[in-house]
């Protein structure tokens, strides 16, 4: 039919020529959910246009099916290093293998999600264009890098890219009307969030530790939220009130003074407290910082990405304002900040158990700088929050960090620190469910005094029988270091056998070196104890890893 033809200037694009391409392939791969939330949204857009849409994430995606397709829009993030999220691993190492076909077909178009603080800035994006440039397939829209605050961008790309399609795909006319995102969605999104109460928030760590923890409770009833154990909850905070002070008060600017964002008319304090990140600053913010106020050192800071990477890590917005001066204006102000974004915990509760309330394990972001206390944004309003304290929520799934469908089957966790919210919530769910299969936790922090998070809920479920086994490393008890990855290279031999048996493995917290120690030690357990070689036992975690019987949820 015409509507095959392609437009002049897209002479080169592909245009299957016997069978019209019927549907659009939308596919993500996304660690915290923003990748999946713009696929979801392109998805219902391009459905809106009549198009058949085929919507997945990369992990469920059969590769063989490549060769058949038409036309791709690939969304994916970037973590740490230029990692790949989980859920893009696989795809992302097809394409680049021998395996990889000719894509000689197929049309595609990628936006790539990530942080600019990074230095491998969306790299699996990257990769992804490349990739499937190399195996000739046939770019629509040119790739889209997007930073942290990528929702203009992303919808940018969103609309480009339905344009670009039109030329090449049937829609399904007349059913347009039949035709309605297929994906079940809450009435709140992170866009448009429940406004909740605050029914709890106490420490959970003693008064000598060195951390604070808090155990939130807040109410969902009346909202239809619901959530599944493994899940995250988004939250969206405001800025300390004493924070945007101290900062207007340095800057000499005046807080009642009007001024918008976006489509929001209000004073300045407001805008500072409700719509602008304060407490994670990125390199842009330096920059423009750095050339503000001339100051030498911010400016040799500013050459070299890896000190900006730094600085940014360890600064905030109050701490430029102390130490290097500017003369700035409102606006100018409010242009090089970044909207506030929420942030994401992993839910510590079990709707079995708690009904309509969720539950989250918040550790304080603490740092002293020069002799004043710094906060993060989110950890502190969480903290500070009192009964009744309104928060913004909203419901983000985690397909990727689930119980085992049959209750009888074993799970490992692992957790330190806060990396034990989820499983507080596997265990009231299997709980729940009564006694089936073994559940084995392996919880770690600096003191046993100070810092054993919910221990008496962890000795209840032993004494019950849910929870079969608790080891414990208390890191700062004695002389030297006790972490998790210790006590799974003691317990090995039992912990394969576990394993063998079929038992889930699930690693939550610190993704930086926790996550990577403990799976060092779990290769040392399979060649100790399994007589794997080195690379046979990546390929056996690798082989968990794809049969979802070893997920992880770090940050
Ligand atoms: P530390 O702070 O005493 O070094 C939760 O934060 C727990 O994880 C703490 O006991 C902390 O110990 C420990 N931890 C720090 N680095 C770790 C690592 N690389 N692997 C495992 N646990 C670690």
């Amino acid at each position: 039919g015409g509507y095959l033809s392609a437009s002049a200037g897209q002479a080169s694009i592909n245009v299957a020529d016997t069978q019209p391409a019927q549907t659009i392939t939308i596919l993500y791969g996304s660690q915290t959910g923003n990748g999946r939330g713009v696929a979801t949204e392109l998805a219902a857009k391009a459905r809106a246009q009549g198009y058949a849409v085929n919507l997945a994430s990369m992990s469920d995606y059969k590769v063989r099916q490549l060769k058949q397709e038409t036309l791709l829009l690939a969304v994916v993030s970037t973590h740490g290093e230029g990692e790949a999220p989980d859920d893009a691993i696989e795809l992302h190492k097809f394409l680049a293998s021998k395996r990889a076909p000719k894509l000689e077909n197929l049309n595609y178009s990628v936006l790539a999600l990530g942080d600019s603080s990074y230095e491998f800035f969306c790299q699996t994006g990257k990769d992804f264009d490349e990739r499937l440039s190399k195996l000739g397939a046939t770019s629509i829209q040119p790739l889209v890098e997007c930073d942290v605050d990528y929702e203009s961008a992303a919808e940018q790309w969103q609309e480009s890219v339905l344009e670009a399609v039109k030329p090449l795909i049937q829609t399904s006319g007349a059913s347009v009307v039949s035709i309605a995102p297929s994906v079940a969605e809450s009435a709140y999104t992170k866009q448009k969030p429940y406004t909740a109460e605050v029914l709890v928030s106490q420490k959970l760590t003693g008064r000598d530790s060195d951390r604070d923890v808090r155990h939130v409770e807040i109410d969902l009833d009346g909202s239809g939220l619901s959530y599944q154990v493994g899940d995250a909850l988004g939250v969206w905070f405001t800025n300390a009130d004493t924070l945007v002070d101290e900062v207007l008060i340095k800057l000499a600017l005046d807080g009642d003074s009007p001024v918008t964002v976006g489509k929001d008319s209000l004073s300045l304090k407001q805008a500072l407290i409700e719509k602008k990140e304060l407490t994670q600053i990125y390199p842009g913010l330096v920059q423009g910082w750095a050339s503000l106020s001339g100051n030498e050192e911010l400016l040799n800071i500013v050459e070299d990405k890896e000190l900006t990477r730094h600085f940014v890590l360890n600064n905030q917005l109050a701490d430029l304002v102390a130490n290097y001066a500017v003369q700035i204006t409102a606006t100018q102000l409010l242009e090089l900040l970044r909207p506030i974004t929420p942030r994401l915990y992993s839910i510590a509760s079990s709707q079995a158990e708690v009904e309509s309330e969720v539950h989250l394990t918040v550790a304080l972001v603490e740092d002293e700088h020069e002799g004043t206390a710094r906060f993060g944004g989110a950890s502190q309003f969480l903290a500070q929050a009192e009964e009744g304290t309104t928060v913004k929520v909203y419901v983000e799934p985690n397909n990727h960090f689930r119980l085992p469908e049959n209750p009888e089957t074993p799970v490992i966790m692992v957790g330190p620190g806060t990396g034990v919210a989820p499983f507080r919530a596997f265990m009231q769910e299997r709980a729940s469910q009564g006694i089936e299969g073994n559940s084995w936790l392996i919880f770690g922090n600096p003191h046993f005094e100070q810092d054993f998070l919910y221990q008496t809920e962890w000795q209840q479920y032993l004494k019950d029988g849910s929870l079969t086994r608790l080891d414990l490393a208390f890191s700062r008890d004695q002389a030297h270091k006790v972490y998790v990855q210790h006590r799974i290279a003691e317990q090995g031999k039992e912990l394969w056998q576990w394993l063998e048996s079929g038992a889930h493995l699930y690693i939550c917290g610190d993704g930086e070196r926790m996550a990577k120690d403990v799976h060092q030690a779990l290769l040392d357990v399979a060649v100790k104890f399994g007589a794997k070689t080195p690379d046979e036992a990546e390929a056996y975690f690798e082989a968990l890893r794809s049969d979802k019987r070893y997920q992880k949820d770090v940050y």
